[in-house]
């Protein structure tokens, strides 16, 4: 009976770009929350399958091979597996981490594009491209800076600003210049592909307009977006040759645009999953089935790409479901100033996790997630929340427990005879907050299910304070550690979404499975059973720790 309730969950999560590491921001603002609501899922008994992979076919792939001397494919094969290597390490639980190089990429953007002609949604045009006569090439994309034309920021490529997020054609932007040479552009006249997203304001406004449970934010920028100023054509050819080919008759030597197929990698992604397991055609349960719930997680800079073109594209094409909601996050500063990447002004994952335990990393991702507004990450603040919460709440509550259960009743769950009142007030106190959890995190409030989880550890360092079982009677301690380790089970549960490796390590000595189940909260450890040695979970952030890594920011920022 169960299982006819379990309903089928595609999650995706924003295909990084393959050229460059990822950063703290990115997982705070996408791969954790998603991840987070996988596990949530999973616990729940959903059918669900995790999908991401890297965006290989963007211009600036071939800037910087040109810049490091590698093909494209040399670079793009270096940064996937430095990139699939961090996601392992941080437990992202990823069904299957793809490339929109593959084949079935390829392939997935030809059917799809071939699909739209024949619609009539792709139709040719003659353009005037930017073109640098001292290199001697178009300059579409990455390839041209300049300044934006809808906000004036300055430097910005030349197809999406990355100040206000517009999308625009290369040739608007206001004074650009080569970005190989530093040359003033000419223009040259070209044939390129349009894709006519004109057609489709009316009904990306339909999808949209019912979703007013997405975040308020999101909601309100697409909604303004396609009312104020709807949806203009896009030229969505390109002439060099690293990407997919442009599939319309009459088109030589052109590629489709990145933005116009990296997000058809979120299907080929699904669909290199069902090659891998030998059953080929199970992505189409995913993406075909009407039944099936899409959620889509990325950063705020990606909103117009997931909240309108992505629709767009899937409605031209028929068939596909929609997501049913995107999760878009704000952006993580550091020390209170933005996040400057060319100017080492980032705190690198693949670094972090050279000196931190990935449930650290992980613990503050969540607890200073940027789901509303922006949020600050500071070196001081990470070792006051790791020290205080992480440790001096939580890990504290852990090992207390499991060492008194040891020293006093023999490392075996204590029998607690007839629980008292007092019991039963704090029994039930953890379950009114496991609702809470729950509820938080069927709405997206990551940050708010974590804060819920540590007050039930609080919760318990509460009752051992006041009772003392160290001092008391053995009875009451029996009731007293029989309760926290109620507590303890139930965290082992709860924390499997957000600090995995504890959660195996908590059900391992509890002597559970590995794969917790959430119906698993409304049960109890029973009495007698045998609880393994507990060890520290954490150690303690010092002050030097901090200090080498303030010490790395500035000098970056110095030679930079
Ligand atoms: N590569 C983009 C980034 O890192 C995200 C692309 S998401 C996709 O910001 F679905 F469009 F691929
Ligand atoms: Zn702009």
């Amino acid at each position: 009976m169960f299982s006819e309730l379990n309903r089928r969950v595609l999650i995706t999560a924003a295909l990084p770009y393959v050229y460059a590491p990822r950063h703290f921001g990115h997982l705070a603002g996408a791969y954790l929350p998603a991840d987070i609501y996988a596990r949530f899922r999973r616990l729940m008994g959903d059918d669900v399958l995790f999908v991401c992979g890297t965006d290989e076919n963007a211009a600036s792939v071939i800037l910087e091979a040109l810049r490091q001397g590698l093909t494209p494919k040399e670079l793009c094969d270096k940064y996937y597996e430095i990139q699939k290597d961090v996601f392992e390490k941080l437990a992202i639980s990823f069904d299957i981490y793809s490339r929109t190089s593959k084949p079935i990429h390829y392939e997935t953007v030809r059917e799809f594009y071939g699909n739209l002609y024949l619609k009539g949604y792709v139709y040719p045009r003659e353009i005037t491209q930017l073109y640098c006569p001292n290199c001697k090439k178009p300059l579409p994309d990455r390839f041209v800076r300049g300044v934006c034309p809808y906000c004036g920021a300055e430097d910005q490529y030349g197809d999406v600003c990355e100040v206000c997020g517009r999308w625009y054609e290369a040739w608007e932007l206001v004074n650009p210049r080569c970005s190989l040479c530093g040359a003033k552009p000419v223009e040259q006249k070209t044939v390129h592909w349009f894709l006519k997203l004109s057609a489709l304001t009316e009904d990306v406004l339909r999808y949209v307009e019912p979703k007013k449970n997405w975040r308020k934010a999101t909601y309100n920028k697409t909604i303004d977006w396609l009312k104020k100023e709807g949806l203009k054509d896009k030229d969505i050819t390109r002439d060099y040759d690293w990407g997919p080919p442009a599939p319309f008759p009459g088109v030589e030597g052109q590629v489709i645009y990145n933005w116009a197929e990296n997000l058809l990698g979120y299907i080929s992604a699904t669909k290199d999953w069902a090659i891998e397991k030998s059953d080929p055609d199970a992505w189409k349960g995913f993406w075909l089935d009407g039944n099936t719930e899409l959620y889509c997680f990325i950063g705020k800079d990606n909103l117009f790409f997931h909240t309108i073109l992505f629709p767009a594209l899937l409605i031209a094409h028929g068939g596909y479901i929609l997501p049913e909601n995107v999760i878009v996050n704000e952006f993580v500063t550091l020390e209170g100033r933005k996040l400057s990447t060319s100017r080492g002004w980032v705190v690198w994952l693949h670094e972090m996790l050279e000196s931190f335990h990935p449930d650290i990393i992980r613990f503050y991702a969540a607890r200073i997630a940027p789901e509303f507004r922006d949020s600050d990450f500071k070196w001081s603040d990470f070792m006051s929340k790791v020290n205080d919460e992480l440790i001096g709440n939580l890990a504290n509550f852990l090992y207390r427990t499991l060492t008194l259960t040891y020293k006093l009743f023999n490392g075996e769950v204590p029998d607690p005879g007839i629980l008292a009142d007092e019991d039963e007030a704090y029994l039930d106190e953890v379950d009114k907050l496991i609702v809470r959890v729950e509820r938080s995190l069927e709405n997206f409030r990551f940050k708010e299910g974590l804060s819920i989880i540590l007050s039930l550890s609080a919760l318990g360092n509460r009752l051992l304070n006041e009772r003392e079982p160290w001092r008391g009677a053995k009875d009451e301690a029996a009731r007293t550690l029989y309760v926290a380790l109620q507590i303890i089970y139930k965290l082992s549960i709860l924390l499997s979404m957000y600090l995995p490796y504890t959660a195996i390590e908590l059900r391992r000595i509890l002597g559970l499975s590995e794969q917790a189940r959430w119906d698993e909260l409304y049960a109890k450890l029973k009495p007698g059973v045998k609880i393994g040695k507990p060890r520290i979970f954490f150690e303690r952030i010092s002050r030097e720790d901090i200090e080498g890594e303030e010490a790395k920011l500035k000098v970056r920022i110095t030679e930079s």
